[in-house]
């Protein structure tokens, strides 16, 4: 009798708790929503730069497309530090603790690929896969360099 006394009331105690605390909700999202959908956007930043090295790397002949991945990884890399609000380090994600304790390096390494991104789509401009290459690799080190001090290992 007592054990589902404590079985019913649990829930709803923590379930209040929970909406109590005001971290849960910050102008951007909830937590979780947030982790979502800034995974959502490095993947899509992550599909933009497969789909340029095998152009680049003349697997596929796409050329046209060329311009384009490169004008959509610069627009989604302006803001790659806003992705990563206080309070969405905790669920699933893989970002490190990193990204907040070091916020001035994270924010260098964004900076930096930004640049990177914003040079290599000047260079693809012309949909010429041997123009875009230099700048195309540059950008590769960027996204790695980041990746390296502030994202969890592949397992
Ligand atoms: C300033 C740091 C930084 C830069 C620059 C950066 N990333 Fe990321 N990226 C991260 C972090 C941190 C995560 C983990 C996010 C999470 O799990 O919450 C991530 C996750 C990813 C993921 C996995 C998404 C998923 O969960 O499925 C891909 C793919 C990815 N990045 C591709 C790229 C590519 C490609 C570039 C360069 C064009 C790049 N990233 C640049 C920090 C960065």
């Amino acid at each position: 009798m007592q054990a589902t006394a404590v079985r019913r009331i649990l829930p709803w105690g923590l379930a209040a708790w929970f909406t109590a605390v005001p971290y849960a909700a910050t102008a951007e999202g909830q937590p979780e929503d947030i982790i979502k959908y800034r995974q959502n956007v490095m993947k899509s930043i992550g599909g933009h730069t497969s789909a340029s090295a095998a152009i680049i790397s003349g697997k596929v002949g796409y050329k046209a497309h060329l311009s384009e991945h490169a004008k959509a990884i610069a627009a989604m890399t302006k803001d790659i530090p806003g992705l990563f609000p206080k309070d969405s380090d905790f669920g699933d994600t893989n970002a490190l603790e990193s990204v907040w304790k070091k916020r001035a390096d994270f924010e260098k390494a964004a900076s930096n690929a930004r640049a990177k991104a914003e040079a290599f789509a000047k260079a693809a401009a012309g949909n010429d896969p041997k123009a875009a290459g230099a700048a195309f690799k540059d950008l590769g080190e960027a996204c790695k360099a980041c990746h390296k001090d502030f994202r969890k290992e592949e397992k």
